[in-house]
């Protein structure tokens, strides 16, 4: 990458699944779904910026996550009822200057 470039926008979605209950995971709490739905609406609006699977923030016990790279909002717990409230956090995202490096 070129000094000073910008990291292109992406939306982060958490599917990780384990196999046992000893932890809990973002895709055994529906993260998958969450990839689905947000992929879906973020391509109905026409939105600029790939939603794109992720394993692990590392923040497991408040999943399912979400996140908007790079620096932006971390959302937790998210359910398909936040679809919406995600998708106007895109947009809003989008029209933020890129981060240079
Ligand atoms: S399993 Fe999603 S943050 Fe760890």
């Amino acid at each position: 990458m070129t000094q000073g470039a910008a990291e292109p926008k992406k939306v982060l979605v958490c599917v990780h699944h384990r196999l046992t209950d000893a932890k809990p995971s973002c895709g055994a709490r529906g993260g998958r779904r969450i990839a689905e739905l947000l992929t879906a609406e973020v391509a109905r609006r026409g939105l600029p910026i790939p939603v794109e699977l992720f394993i692990c923030f590392g923040q497991c016990e408040r999943g399912p996550n979400v996140r908007l790279a790079p620096g932006g909002v971390f959302f937790h717990g998210v359910t398909a009822e936040r679809i919406e409230e995600i998708v106007v956090a895109i947009s809003a995202f989008l029209e933020q200057p890129a981060e240079g490096r």
